[in-house]
């Protein structure tokens, strides 16, 4: 992959500087030099029942509160106002099954499901700040159990339906969730997934559940439980309810989302209502400027950030219509999303440089077939995009004429934080770079000392000031947030990305500098993946960490010491692989592992990852003492010694 391969030509895209650049550049200054009056216009995208004090309260930071003492709901603002508009009958979704079945479902009729959900959840006995999982695949009932939630004042936690058994369970441990919302099943690749025996062996290992409720999805046969397990359909039967929207506080938590960070356990950020509202709705129109007759695509899964701001609350907000499809981009053919596109005349896309790279592997006669005129802006997320991608996406899909925004932006910052505003003024793009800060943005690139760097120099990416859209705490350990994202350099936000900026201004993302990997968009810890291994009886150490993947942009190396006397091979792999499909998911299954005897680790005894994965991918000779500042040179240079004996390198 040419992923470190840069371009420093810019790329105009003339039909859409609609505006001068001059405006974006204004706005920003205006956001940064006067956030009370910024935030006291742009708070207004969403209805309030009543206003905000004060735009920001930092008397207690880095607990920010925004939008002090307003009074909102966002199932409010995402159905109950469109119903009363010109929107009542627009589609808010059109639901794509993998074997091609379709839907379409109003505002109107989004607002009803909604009520009618919101009232099963009532008559379960949940009450305002409760918590709920929900474990479901790409089906309608998830935006309506999120919205549901939402509207009686419960934070939800959603949970990829990718993940396995053990993962749900630590979740739902967490967030201590009393309900469950799940399916009979899910449809992937052709193959039904057993939802719902995951949730019953995830529930076992947990005390907090009293009710699960099944959407039936597949017709999967499953075992329900006497008074505990009921269907969807029976607890929705009031087709008419209303259930009033609670006046929810701007600051009280909206959901949990798990994400994964240095450690094996994975950080619960929580969201508040009004600021992340305020934010996602802002964001989106600034980014991709959507019109009232478009179709936004958020091909994501509504499992991560991604899909809770972009697939469900964002678009919904604004009053959009969104193609929500459930399946593989790949099935039945290659062409499925292309297909999608012309057949539903999708005007945004929004999609992974993963996908990208995977669709342009079969070539360009799959997309030749299509019409993809209806394609007037293409959005990336969640990883840097390799410029043979972005040209790919740009000529073979967007045909030269549709602009490329590439969004930064992370789970703990609840939308984009960088990235090309074309409502703002699309200035020129280049390949790979994120461009500018949004509004409320300020960005700085750090050394390790604090010092900022000169132009494109790398370092640390820091943001010197909150904005609306940041996560308000990590569920259960307000210390733990205050120590990842506040004390490396204090009253900024560090969230472990390496980056640069460009004489030009431009910001160009390098990927993460912490022991976390992006496998196909994916964030996943490489501590997860050795504690899951270490788990297994035979396995004494671990040691994960990643190596450049063509498709995947990083695929997972498992380096693992069997114990004393254990047969290792094809075998042992085997069952790795499956007791990690089955208890952490499939994402987190190593494309390879080998087993050593030994791994190297500082004195400290912490792995020295970031050796392992410079002697494995041939990385070495360089500056090795900026491989692991713990170590001393030469503990490294001995690590790297016996490793290289190890793997014949
Ligand atoms: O390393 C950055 C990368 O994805 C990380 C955040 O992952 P997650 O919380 O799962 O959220 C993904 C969806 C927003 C970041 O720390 N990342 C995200 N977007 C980009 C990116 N790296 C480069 N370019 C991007 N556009």
């Amino acid at each position: 992959m040419e992923g470190t391969e840069r371009e420093n030509s810019t790329l105009p895209v003339d039909e859409y500087i609609s505006h001068q650049r001059g405006m974006y550049e204004s706005l920003h200054r205006k956001s940064l030099d006067n956030p009370e009056e910024f935030w006291n216009e742009h708070g207004n995208i969403v209805d309030w029942y009543s206003k905000w004090d004060r735009v920001l309260d930092d008397s207690n930071a880095p607990f920010y509160r925004w939008f002090l003492n307003g009074k909102m709901n966002v199932s409010y603002n995402a159905l109950d106002r469109h119903v009363r508009s010109h929107r009542r009958n627009k589609a808010a979704y059109i639901w794509v099954g993998e074997s091609g079945t379709e839907k379409i479902v109003t505002y109107h009729g989004l607002l009803k499901r909604v009520n009618a959900f919101a009232k099963a959840l009532l008559d379960a006995g949940l009450k305002k700040g409760d918590r709920i999982a929900i474990y479901l695949p790409m089906i309608i009932e998830a935006p309506v159990a999120m919205l549901a939630a939402a509207r009686i004042g419960v934070p939800f936690t959603l949970v990829f339906s990718g993940f396995g058994a053990n993962s749900l369970a630590e979740r739902i441990r967490d967030c201590g969730a009393k309900v469950i919302v799940t399916a009979d099943g899910g449809n992937r690749a052709g193959k039904v997934i057993d939802l719902k025996k995951i949730v019953d062996e995830a529930v076992d290992q947990t005390s907090t559940v009293t009710e699960i409720i099944v959407v039936r999805n597949t017709g999967n046969p499953v075992d329900m439980v006497e008074g505990r397990d009921f269907w969807y359909d029976e607890v929705t039967k009031e087709q008419n309810a209303y259930v009033e929207p609670e006046r929810m506080d701007s600051n009280d938590p909206l959901y949990i989302l798990y994400t994964s960070g240095t450690t094996g356990k994975p950080k619960g950020v929580v969201h508040g209502n009004g600021g992340y509202s305020v934010w996602i709705a802002n964001t989106l129109k600034w980014a991709f400027n959507p019109q009232e007759d478009d179709r936004w695509w958020c091909a994501a899964d509504i499992g991560w950030v991604t899909g809770h701001s972009y697939i469900v609350f964002a678009p919904l907000i604004l009053g959009l219509t969104s193609i929500m499809y459930e399946g593989a981009i790949t099935y039945p053919e290659p062409d499925r999303m292309w297909d999608i596109i012309e057949k539903y005349g999708v005007n945004l896309l929004y999609t992974s440089p993963t996908a990208i790279r995977l669709l342009m592997r079969y070539g360009d006669a799959y997309p030749a077939k299509h019409d993809l005129s209806s394609l007037r802006v293409l959005g990336t997320v969640g990883e840097p995009i390799n410029p043979a991608a972005w040209h790919w996406y740009f000529k073979t899909i967007g045909k030269s004429k549709c602009p490329i925004v590439d969004t930064y932006w992370q789970t703990e910052t609840g939308g984009f934080i960088i990235s090309p505003a074309i409502e703002l003024g699309l200035g020129s793009l280049k390949p790979g770079s994120a461009t500018f800060p949004l509004p409320g943005i300020d960005p700085v690139i750090l050394d390790e000392q604090g010092n900022e760097t000169p132009s494109n120099q790398k370092g640390f990416i820091a943001i010197r000031k909150p904005w609306p859209g940041m996560m308000i705490s990590l569920n259960n350990d307000p210390e733990r947030y205050k120590s990842v994202y506040f004390s490396k350099y204090p009253g900024k936000y560090f969230n472990g990305d390496y980056a640069m900026k460009d004489s030009d201004g431009y910001y160009w993302l390098l990927g993460r500098a912490d022991e976390v990997m992006k496998v196909s968009g994916h964030r996943i810890g490489t501590i997860e993946i050795e504690d899951a291994l270490v788990s297994f009886p035979e396995i004494a150490e671990a040691a994960v960490f990643s190596k450049p993947d063509e498709v995947k942009g990083e695929a997972i190396v498992a380096f693992v010491i069997p114990k004393h006397g254990v047969a290792h091979g094809r075998e042992l792999t085997e069952k790795l692989k499956k007791g990690i499909r089955e208890t952490m998911g499939p994402i987190l299954i190593p494309d390879e592992i080998h087993y050593v005897h030994t791994v190297p680790k500082t004195r400290s005894g912490k792995i020295m990852r970031r050796v392992l994965k410079a002697v494995y991918t041939d990385q070495l000779p360089g500056d090795i003492s900026t491989l692991e500042n713990e170590a001393s040179v030469n503990e490294i240079r001995e690590a790297i010694e016996t490793l290289r004996k190890e793997v014949g390198r």
